[in-house]
């Protein structure tokens, strides 16, 4: 990103400063276990600071294998699981005993394997009741339960069109006031209901905003068809969902193929300017 893209950058989504770090990997099992490495450098780091780690999980099937890992980590460094605090950066509007629920896959791979007590598992609660209503509830939950600390980590996937947690290209956001607005950056609140038909429905999701905020914001990529998505999302292009995401560090951690990386650069670190 040059400095003037960083600029341009800065004022779109009010960043100050923006790092971002981009590591290629050769396949999706080196991916997971630098992922789960570190996932564990910050949840360490954010118990030694506040004795709380506040963790927003991504939905797909990229991040499955980082979670199992993750688990195994946590379980054999016996991480307390009650000072771990889950949140689910978007999900389908479908119940958790769904096989497309986001918080579905990461009960199996990370919550039930930790043993995480059910108060730090904020569930969305979709598919029953109305999406908007839902999405609210889920804000006032979560914002309750971060007692306005930030996430100290960001899971997110990207979409081969650019979309991240279910900001879609295509999203219209929901409000209770029955205003609805086009998907942005500055999409107001915590946590919204997203109409898309890309995603053949309902969506929630949380907020630019709120995964902004996040300490540190770690992309996991996979997948030759995410290699145009993830050069427009490194570029910064606006009209790209996951280019309105920076945290305060910006991870991106992919295969090869997604970054498209020749043999040539293959292994070192594809630092983003
Ligand atoms: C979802 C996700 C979504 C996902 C991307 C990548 O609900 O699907 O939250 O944003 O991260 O679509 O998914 P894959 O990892 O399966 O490619």
């Amino acid at each position: 990103m040059t400095p003037s893209t960083r600029k341009c950058w800065s004022a779109l989504v009010g960043a100050e400063t923006v790092t971002t770090d981009t590591f290629a990997f050769a396949d999706e099992e080196a991916l997971a276990e630098a992922a789960c490495t570190l996932a564990l450098e910050k949840v360490q780091e954010a118990l030694g600071e506040r004795n709380r780690a506040i963790v927003v999980l991504a939905g797909g099937n990229t991040p499955r294998a980082t979670y199992r890992l993750l688990a195994r980590s946590i379980v054999r460094k016996r991480i307390p699981a009650e000072r771990l605090l889950w949140l689910f950066g978007d999900e389908r509007w479908v119940l958790v005993d769904d096989p497309q629920s986001n918080e579905g896959m990461a009960r199996e791979s990370l919550l039930h394997p930790i043993g995480a007590p059910a108060s730090t598992v904020l569930s969305w609660e979709a598919g029953r009741g109305d999406p908007v209503g839902c999405a609210e509830r889920y804000g006032a939950k979560a914002a309750d339960a971060m007692l306005g600390q930030n996430a100290d980590l960001v899971f997110l996937g990207l979409g081969s069109d650019g979309h991240t947690a279910s900001l879609f290209p295509d999203a219209m956001v929901h409000f209770s006031s029955g205003r609805t607005v086009a998907a942005g950056p500055q999409v107001p609140g915590f946590a919204v209901a997203v109409h898309s038909l890309t995603a053949k429905g309902w969506r929630l999701t949380l907020c630019p905003g709120v995964l902004n905020a996040g300490r540190t914001v770690v992309f996991l990529v996979a997948g030759a068809e995410k290699s145009s998505a993830l050069k427009r999302t490194r570029g910064g292009d606006p009209a790209t969902p996951a280019a309105w995401i920076r945290g305060e560090r910006t991870v991106f951690m992919a295969t090869r193929d997604a970054l498209g990386i020749e043999n040539a650069d293959f292994g070192r670190d594809v630092r983003h300017a």
